[in-house]
């Protein structure tokens, strides 16, 4: 079959010089260059370089993880957008907001966007630990990945908690002043933890600051950090679970080296 005007584009684009310096290894048809094109990739020597077709069913995982993932990516661009329009300060944070549901252009559905995946991705990563819980994936050798997932778990949570100080409309103020009044009940050191969230003992211009550094960069960080942690584990660990009953996939090295055995 003749290749199409796009894929013999493609084919030129893989060979010239700049091409071949960034990605080493192209595609092929052999397991191993296909092993290989993942293994040296930053981003994608993450994921498994050999899985099942099994492990692609959509009854596998329903695909929880990846959608929380993608909701994830969605909030990072449209938060980086938001970022652009938005100041953490007492004087100008509310009109922000207005200006961006009346003034800015698309800005309605930017934050309406921002919003919504927030709460698709509280609901979305429940859905997926639930996933793991009942179909058994949380059990050795994936007790690290469980552990993980729920530090990202708490992670999504607080995320979604600084974000609602943010538009410093009366909801926030006062859901904020509950929230930190809860956490001071916290026997012991509840007290010294509402001042740290707050940076003193109300809910002021010191709070949305650094709710806002918490909302904008310690906690989408440690979120990636702890997602590289994650995804990469899924590998380690074999890639995703599957029952007994069915193939083992075997390590990749090892398919790899048998594949070198016979050339
Ligand atoms: C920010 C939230 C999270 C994201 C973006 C995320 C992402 C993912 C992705 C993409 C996968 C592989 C595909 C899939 O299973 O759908 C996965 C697997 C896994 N996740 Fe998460 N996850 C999150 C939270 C959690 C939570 C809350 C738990 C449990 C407490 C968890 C435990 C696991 C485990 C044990 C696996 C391996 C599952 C298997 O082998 O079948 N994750 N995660």
């Amino acid at each position: 079959m003749m290749p199409s005007t796009i894929e013999t584009y493609f084919n030129k684009i893989e060979r010239t010089r700049v091409w071949r310096s960034i990605f080493r290894s192209g595609t092929g048809n052999s397991t191993l260059r296909n092993a290989l094109a993942i293994q040296q990739n930053v981003f994608l020597h993450l994921f498994p370089t050999k899985i099942r077709k099994r492990m692609l069913d959509l009854g596998a995982t329903w695909y929880l993880g990846t959608l929380t993932l993608g909701t994830f990516i969605v909030l990072v661009v449209t938060g980086i957008l938001l970022m652009l329009y938005y100041h953490p300060s007492v004087p100008q944070a509310y009109t922000d907001v207005k200006d961006l549901r009346f003034v800015v252009s698309s800005g309605l559905f930017l934050r309406n966007l921002h919003r919504w995946s927030a709460h698709t991705m509280v609901f979305l990563a429940f859905a997926h630990l639930f996933r793991v819980f009942y179909r058994g994936a949380y059990r050795a050798p994936r007790e690290f990945n469980w552990v993980v997932g729920v530090l990202l778990l708490l992670i999504t949570l607080l995320l979604s908690y600084t974000g609602y100080l943010l538009p410093w409309d009366q909801l926030a103020f006062w859901a904020i002043t509950v929230g930190t009044n809860i956490s001071s009940a916290i026997p012991f050191i509840g007290a010294k933890i509402r001042f740290l969230l707050l940076g003193g003992n109300l809910v002021n211009a010191n709070a949305l600051l650094r709710f806002y550094v918490l909302h904008c960069a310690i906690l989408p960080i440690s979120a990636v950090l702890f997602l590289a942690v994650h995804m990469w584990r899924v590998r380690k660990d074999g890639g995703l679970y599957v029952r007994a009953s069915e193939p083992s996939a075997g390590s990749t090295h090892q398919h790899a080296s048998e594949e070198l055995k016979k050339q």
